[in-house]
């Protein structure tokens, strides 16, 4: 039987939710791919899953260089042919010290866009031949509860604003749905998830209730492996009841 193969974006930190996906997905069988902007640090965390013996490739990926997407997937044409799983995890960096989209910084807006949204877009374009060569490929877009401050006005307190990232959050939520529309007479199913609060970066302090990254990892690879009657262009947050 071929072996599955997945691509993760955003695995440049070894305490970073892709790099859990990574893992999780290896432990499943994948051919994991695992993609940063500097290759040498997603370098390093596919060579600890060799290590354990699984297949893992680095890739050099930037979701603001369109020429860096067509490499990554000549890479896997080239090594397996084929994408059962793509995990658009990357995101832009996010301010919090920002309250109010009266205050957002355009340029701020623009690049969040840019990483959390038409990268992922573009990714997908690119990347299509080997998600419909995959018997039924799964994309899955890591989302956030922010998303849902922009959409709904839903108040997590004032240090969780940061309205460049919860607007780029919101229309990746919407992207969702506009690619699973997209794809409803393919076999791919297109979902996101908002993976919970995650202790990724305790150098930030705020992290006491964020649980680990293996936790969350769970939801993303869940979505990342439903079976063929699953649900597409749905948002989960975790845990999520599959209905
Ligand atoms: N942690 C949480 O509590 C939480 C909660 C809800 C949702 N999430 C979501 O979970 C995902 C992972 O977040 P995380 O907490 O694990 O943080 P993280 O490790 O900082 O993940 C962000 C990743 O995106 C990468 N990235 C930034 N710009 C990029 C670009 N232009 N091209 C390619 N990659 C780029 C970063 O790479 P560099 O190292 O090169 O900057 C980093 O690897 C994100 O989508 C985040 O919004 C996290």
């Amino acid at each position: 039987m071929t072996m599955k193969a997945a691509l993760i974006t955003g695995t440049s930190r070894p305490l970073g939710l892709g790099f859990a996906v990574a893992r999780q997905l290896a432990e499943l069988d994948h051919h994991v791919f695992l993609t940063a902007r500097d290759v040498s640090r997603a370098e390093l965390l596919a060579a600890r899953l060799r290590r354990e013996n699984h297949q893992a490739t680095a890739l050099r990926l930037d979701l603001t260089d369109a020429a860096s997407m067509v490499e990554a997937a000549d890479q896997v044409a080239q090594r397996v042919g084929h994408l059962d799983v793509l995990v658009n995890n990357a995101s832009d960096a996010v301010d919090f010290t920002v309250l109010s989209a009266l205050d957002a910084d355009l340029d701020a807006v623009r690049s969040a866009l840019d990483v959390d949204v038409l990268g992922p877009w573009r990714l997908v374009q690119t990347l299509l031949p080997l998600l419909t060569a995959a018997p039924a490929a799964r994309i899955v877009n890591v989302s956030s509860i922010s998303a849902q401050q922009i959409a709904t006005g839903l108040d997590l307190g004032a240090s969780l604003r940061a309205p460049a990232h919860s607007f780029a959050k919101h229309a990746l939520d919407v992207l969702t749905t506009v690619l699973a529309r997209a794809l409803k007479d393919t076999p791919i199913l297109v979902n996101a998830v908002d993976p919970g609060e995650t202790a990724t970066h305790p150098e930030r302090g705020d992290e006491q209730d964020a649980r680990p990254a293996a936790d969350s990892a769970r939801g993303v690879v869940r979505a990342a492996t439903l079976d063929g009657n699953g649900p597409t262009g749905r948002l989960f947050r975790d845990p999520w009841p599959l209905t």
